[in-house]
């Protein structure tokens, strides 16, 4: 790839980047780069076009059928101040869609951003002939910002931090989790370069292990999320009101922002509707009905988000056009969590530059003043390089929102 298309390559619109045809379908690697089988993120796509070619026969029949079904018929879409609709939404769904969350700067703000951190990634030339490096553990032209760093958040970068304490989307986050005493867990979000033709598998990105019954009772009593007896413990209430505790109470919120409108063509997120409480996994690749492949937020515009519960399933699906699919984000967590599984990504002096309800809600993640988060700024796809920057802090969260 020449250098003048990494100077000026925009994370909207029309670019040369992407669909490097040296990339086979489904190659993805491991730790160090070596071609590694099917599995985890990185599950091949058994459906996929066989050549990563713009006009190839495949991708264009591909093209074709997305054309004519990609996209959730009648997807509600609101506006930031609509709180009660969108709770309705958020917990009937386990995701809604928000439009006008960032104004023109900020989008533009957010855009420079993920432009910017996509660089760094794409600075590392990829193997043979190949235009670029594949991220560990995932299939190719598909990056994550969060695992791409090796701090793997990007709390670090004031465009990032930013974007934590928004004058639209804290009242909604504050209403989705009952009080405004959550957390900010981290931030980095997805993307895919145009021509990653196959699907990402449908996942969950947390397991919610359905405990602390009594902590999830008091904070769903506590901030209204739930109207029950009073004098009654978690195993006192019946099965049906237990169910309903840990539905009402999602161990992660994340939003991710839309930095292009979602077309029928440039993979827009799928999400299966009603999957945030399931406990069954959802179905590999080779299993998944239509339907599910053509359930995206189509129709979502840029400066839009997804406020999405990180238990219901969800993958990237095919961008087949010319246009980068960046989708950076923010991960909330609610106050009953635990505490202790907090990376140290950001610097005391961004935690300085945040609002008073941003500082509290990062308190967590905040490094002593002086200190630079282990690992931040460094980006790499491949895990073994952003290992080496990584050498004390061995707590890794078990959230992984990270992998959309
Ligand atoms: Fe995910």
């Amino acid at each position: 790839m020449t250098a003048s298309i990494l100077e000026d390559f925009k994370v909207y619109g029309e670019t040369d980047i992407g669909w490097d045809e040296n990339t086979p379908p489904n190659e993805t690697v491991d730790d160090n780069g070596n071609l590694k089988p099917s599995g985890g993120f990185s599950q091949h796509d058994p459906n996929s076009p066989s050549r990563r070619v713009y006009d190839d026969p495949e991708v264009v029949a591909l093209r074709e059928k997305l054309r004519q079904n990609n996209g959730i018929s009648g997807l509600e879409i609101c506006e930031p101040h609509e709180l009660e609709r969108i709770i309705r939404i958020f917990r009937r769904d386990g995701f809604v869609v928000v439009r006008n969350l960032l104004d023109e700067d900020q989008l533009m703000r957010f855009r420079e951003g993920s432009a910017r951190v996509l660089k760094d990634i794409l600075s590392i030339p990829g193997f043979g002939k190949r235009k670029y490096l594949t991220e560990t553990g995932r299939l190719p032209h598909r990056y994550s910002y969060g695992t791409a760093s090796s701090s793997r958040h990007l709390m670090h970068d004031p465009v990032w931090a930013s974007m934590i304490d928004l004058p639209t989307t804290t009242p909604i986050l504050t209403a989705l989790m009952g009080t405004d005493d959550y957390f900010v867990t981290g931030g980095g979000g997805d993307l895919c370069l145009p021509g990653a033709i196959e699907y990402q598998k449908l996942h969950s990105d947390v397991y919610d292990r359905q405990d602390q019954g009594d902590e999830r009772l008091a904070y769903a009593r506590e901030c209204g999320l739930i109207k029950v007896d009073p004098d009654k413990l978690f195993d006192e209430l019946d099965f049906r009101t237990q169910r309903l505790v840990f539905d009402r109470t999602p161990p992660l919120v994340t939003i991710n922002f839309m930095m292009s409108d979602l077309t029928w063509e440039n993979g827009p997120i799928r999400q299966i509707p009603g999957t945030h409480t399931a406990m069954q996994n959802p179905p590999s690749p080779g299993e998944e009905p239509d339907w599910m492949r053509w359930s995206t937020l189509v129709g979502a515009q840029a400066g839009a988000g997804v406020f999405r519960d990180n238990r219901a399933w969800h993958g990237a699906t095919p961008n087949l056009s010319r246009e980068i699919r960046a989708l950076p984000n923010i991960e909330y967590v609610p106050g009953w969590s635990g505490k202790d599984h907090f990376l140290k990504s950001m610097p005391y002096e961004i935690w300085e530059t945040l609002t008073p309800h941003g500082k509290k809600i990062c308190r967590y993640i905040r490094e002593e003043p002086g200190v630079w988060p282990e690992g931040a700024g460094v980006m790499h796809p491949l895990a073994r390089e952003r290992k080496k920057y990584r050498g004390q802090n061995k707590s890794i969260s078990f959230f992984s929102a990270k992998d959309l």
